[in-house]
């Protein structure tokens, strides 16, 4: 019988995760489909139990129930837990078992452009959600320093507070001043400042930007996002969003089907959904 996968969020329609897998269902000859779900907030857990009661093999979380989907599995993996959010949920034998991808899908996208991360001095531009899976997950893989800068300072620091894996970080409120940037070997920008179609925002501006140093933006729409831009013309390798969304693709995909598939494959499916080039 056809195993039902799906990808649930609020909204849902913009989703390029069903184009993606469904791809790769087909590649690989496996008799599997995935499917949209928009499901509102107060019919989460409702939608778990039909997932459940139709056996569906295993869903993708978007925004905004990357949190609240947590109460309604049976078990947690300990970085999502520890993220506090999870993004695929795996149906092993009717139990449900919640991951996060999106950390470890960052880590896999930056390790396409830089060849170590070891003894790497790290800034983070955000303190959200997607700045703590990112975070913990390198923290967790042992990157020694960390900094954060956030428009609040609080946010940040209660961000590194929390974080069960030790790493050294500072924190550096932004302000309307360019931030100098000389130190840093690898810069992410994790808000969705600068996002379409606002994308003459950027959530800070670089200055002293290393030559050879990797910045990254996880956004992409656009694929150049003002902040990406800016970094190239001051010589760094840049990365937009792409490679993470992909690599938390394809490590949902390796969690539900127990082989890691073809990145550039899906690549290619993500572009041709934005219409887009490589950048
Ligand atoms: P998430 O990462 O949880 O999806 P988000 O709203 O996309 O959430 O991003 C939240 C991050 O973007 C926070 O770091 C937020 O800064 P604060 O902690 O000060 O709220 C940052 N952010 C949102 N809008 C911003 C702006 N206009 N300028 C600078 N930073 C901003």
């Amino acid at each position: 019988m056809k195993k039902l996968y799906g990808v649930i969020g609020d909204p849902i329609a913009h989703s390029m995760s069903p184009a993606m897998h469904n791809d790769l269902f087909e590649f690989y000859g496996m008799d599997a489909e995935m499917f949209p779900f928009h499901i509102k907030g107060p019919l989460l857990e409702d939608a778990v139990k039909g997932f459940r009661a139709i056996n569906v093999a295993g869903f993708n979380i978007t925004v905004p129930h990357k949190t609240a989907i947590m109460p309604f599995l049976d078990e947690i993996d300990p970085l999502a837990e520890a993220i506090g959010a999870v993004n695929t949920v795996v149906n092993k034998e009717g139990k449900l078992i919640g991951y996060n991808t999106d950390g470890t899908g960052y880590f896999e996208g930056i390790k396409q452009a830089v060849s170590d991360v070891e003894g790497k001095t790290v800034l983070l531009v955000g303190a959200g959600g997607a700045a703590k899976a990112i975070y913990y997950t390198m923290a967790y893989a042992g990157v020694e320093r960390i900094d954060i800068a956030n428009r609040t300072q609080q946010s940040a620091e209660s961000l590194i507070e929390h974080c069960p894996y030790k790493t050294q970080s500072e924190v550096m409120v932004i302000t309307e001043t360019k931030q100098d940037c000389s130190e840093y070997d690898i810069i992410i920008q994790t808000t969705s400042v600068g996002m379409h179609p606002r994308v003459n925002e950027t959530p800070l501006h670089l200055r002293n930007v290393k030559e050879g140093a990797f910045v990254s933006d996880i956004i992409y729409t656009p694929l150049e996002t003002r902040f990406l831009r800016q970094a190239r013309e001051q010589g760094a390798i840049t990365q937009n969003g792409i490679p993470m969304f992909v690599y938390q693709g394809a490590l949902a995909f390796e969690k539900w089907m127990g082989i890691f598939p073809d990145a550039d494959r899906m690549e290619a499916v993500v572009l041709r959904q934005l219409g887009g080039e490589k950048c």
